[in-house]
Parts: C-alpha cells; structure tokens; sequence
C-alpha cells in the first residue's frame, strides 16, 4: 500500500527531528509492507524566508490532497529573529493556527504519560507518582480565544485590546464525541475542564458535555474548573484519563501535562478532523537554541509518526511495533540530553534514529 505524507519539518530543531522520524517509518515501512509518499512543504518561519508569508493556499491545497501531514516545529526566537518584526498575522505562529483552520483539524490529541524508565526525570516526588500516570489531553483546536474576533485601538489616548472568547454548541458537541470515543478505548473516563463559574462559553461547554454524555453510559463524567485542575495535575495525575477542554485551557493544560511527566522531549500529539485525515507533531517547540547541534530529542516526532500510522492509516502494527522500538532504547540505557539520568549512555538526535530504526527492523 502507498500513502501520500505531506511533510513540513519547519524551523529551529524541526528538519533534523523529522528526518530521523523518517528514517524509521521508512525501515517500518518496509517490514510491514507500506510505502509513503513524502512531499516536503514550507511553513512558518521556512515559508516567510522563501514565500514573505508562512502558509501559503498551494501548501495548504497539498497538505489537503495528502493522507496525513507530518510535521516537526515551527517558530523562531521572539527576541532576536526577523520573523518577530513581522505583524502578528505574518509570523511563523500564524501560518500553523491558518493550517489547522484550514484543515478543520479541531481534535488535538496530547498523550502524557511517566515512562517507566524516566522516573527519575520527573519532577513530582515519588509518593506523587505512585505507580505513574498516563491521560490524554484532548484540546478543541479551532475555536474559541484563538480564532475570536480580536483588535487593538486607541480610545482617548488610551490603548486597548479585545480578543474574544467564541464557541457554539456544534463546535462543542463535535470535540465531546471525539473525547468520549477515546475514553472508551482508553479507561473509560472524562474529566471535562472548564470555567463555568464565570465564562458563558464553559456553561455552554459543560451543558453540551451533559448531552452528549447521555449517548455514553458507559463513560464516567466528572467536570473540574480549569484553576482546579491545574492544581490537581501536579497533586494527583493518576486521577486523569481523558481531560476534554477548550483551545486555550487546553494549551495551558497540555505544558503543565507534559512537564510533569519530565519529557516534553517524548509527547507526540495528533490533532484530526472528522475523517480519518491529521497533523502529526511533537507536543514541544523549535528548541532554535540547539537547532543542528544534534542535541534534540527526536522521539516525540518518532512517536507522532507511530500516531499517524495508527489513526490515520490503520497501519496498526506497525505503529505499535515504533513504540515498542522506543521502550527498548530507553531500557537498553540510550538517553539524549534532556533525559539524561547517571549510568545511561547520551546520545545525539542522529543516532537516537537509528537506535530506535534498528529495533523496529
Ligand atoms: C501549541 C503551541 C501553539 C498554540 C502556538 C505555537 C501558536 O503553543 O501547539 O500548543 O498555542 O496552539
Ligand atoms: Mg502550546
């Protein structure tokens, strides 16, 4: 089988990342009898240098036409790059926030769990852990504060600025129904995360979670205000499966998420539309401060590419056989430099690939 995989491996840390996920999909690949079709795309940062603007419609028209996109990161450093001098809707940020619209990808998936063999990496105390954590963040990625109406003005000498905090019940109801299908592969829970104490849009939110709980008798449904729940992520993880929340709670929620787990080096992240169609990429940045050093991580982009052959291209077994790779580097003791622990072997972002491709061969 072949499939069509529009590539963007973006700025900082992003091109060295995605092609050692490559190298490994392309060693799965073979083993598992699938063949991908990569067409290498410009965004962000990489599209502003070639193009002026960091999306452009024929980037989008491909990522369209292709059968996943995977992607590495984007961005640059606000304080010294050139894209920063650019307004806001030219920047790097804005072509990856206009590629998710376009796309109608409003389901993102942040997996955050403890790796056993990263224990020690993780910053909560060991009474805390207990035997570990593992939730899934499912963030709504195309409304609300993010794509509200916003504008700055001058009112009597007086600046100021609105952006705008926008979701209807069918954008709610479409992002539910994905959170509880999820829960139910998973350990049947929803923890939906609001602030229906003061916002109307998280009234709104926690009614249409009701509805659409209805349909799942049995998924258990709990709701937590979103101040609580940044507190319970650090008290008690355990205690998430799947945390349903809207575009910026969801943003907050996901670092918080991946940073107590000690590796936002290791967290993939999906985000997908209603069909089997989605962007894959590492939950964590450009890193541009040790871009081409080969220094950075690449396992959170391998296990977005394990994601995409799972959720996009039913190529399960492979996917699993990707992961299972990962687990057995980090057991045999290969450690980058963000995970490094005593008496592991560090290893650059080079060879971390081939470590992981040689065990999935
Ligand atoms: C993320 C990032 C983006 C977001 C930025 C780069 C616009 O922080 O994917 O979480 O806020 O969604
Ligand atoms: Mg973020």
């Amino acid at each position: 089988m072949g499939y069509k995989i529009a590539v963007i491996p973006g700025d900082g840390i992003g091109p060295e990342i995605v092609r050692e996920a490559r190298k490994v999909l392309d060693v799965a690949g073979k083993k598992y009898g699938f063949e991908l079709d990569y067409t290498e795309l410009f965004m962000g940062g990489a599209s502003i240098d070639v193009n002026g603007v960091p999306l452009t419609d024929e980037t989008i028209a491909i990522a369209k036409a292709s059968d996943a996109v995977l992607m590495g990161s984007i961005g640059g450093d606000a304080k010294t790059s050139p894209w920063y001098q650019l307004a806001p809707n030219l920047r790097p940020e804005a072509g990856l926030l206009k590629l998710r619209k376009s796309l109608n990808l409003f389901a993102n998936l942040r997996p955050a769990y403890l790796y056993d063999e990263l224990r020690a990496a993780c910053p909560l105390r060991d009474e805390i852990i207990g035997d570990g954590f593992d939730m899934m963040i499912m963030r709504e990625l195309t409304g609300g504060l993010y794509f509200g109406a916003r504008h700055t003005e001058e009112v009597d000498g007086v600046r100021k600025a609105v952006d705008t905090l926008e979701y209807n019940e069918n954008e709610i109801r479409r992002i539910a129904v994905k959170g509880f299908e999820i829960a139910r592969k998973r350990r049947g829970k929803v923890c939906s995360v609001d602030k229906a104490n003061v916002l109307d849009s998280s009234r709104l939110w926690r009614a249409v979670v009701e509805e659409v709980a209805k349909e799942y008798p049995d998924v258990e449904l709990s709701h937590m205000l979103v101040d609580n729940c940044a507190m319970q992520l650090v008290r008690d993880p355990a205690q998430f499966d799947v945390i349903l929340t809207e575009n910026m709670f969801g943003d907050i929620l996901s670092d918080e998420a991946s940073m107590v787990t000690g590796s936002i080096g290791m967290l993939s992240s999906a985000s997908l539309n209603e069909t089997k169609f989605g962007l894959y990429e590492p939950s964590h940045g450009s890193a541009p401060d040790i871009a081409g050093m080969d220094k950075a991580n690449p396992i959170a982009t391998v296990l977005s590419a394990a994601m995409m052959l799972r959720y996009s291209l039913d190529l399960d077994e492979a996917a699993d056989a990707i992961e299972a790779a990962v687990k057995q580097v980090l057991k045999d003791g290969y450690r980058t430099g963000d995970i490094m622990s005593e008496g592991c072997t560090q290893v650059g972002t080079v060879r971390m690939g081939d470590l992981i491709a040689e065990r999935v061969r």
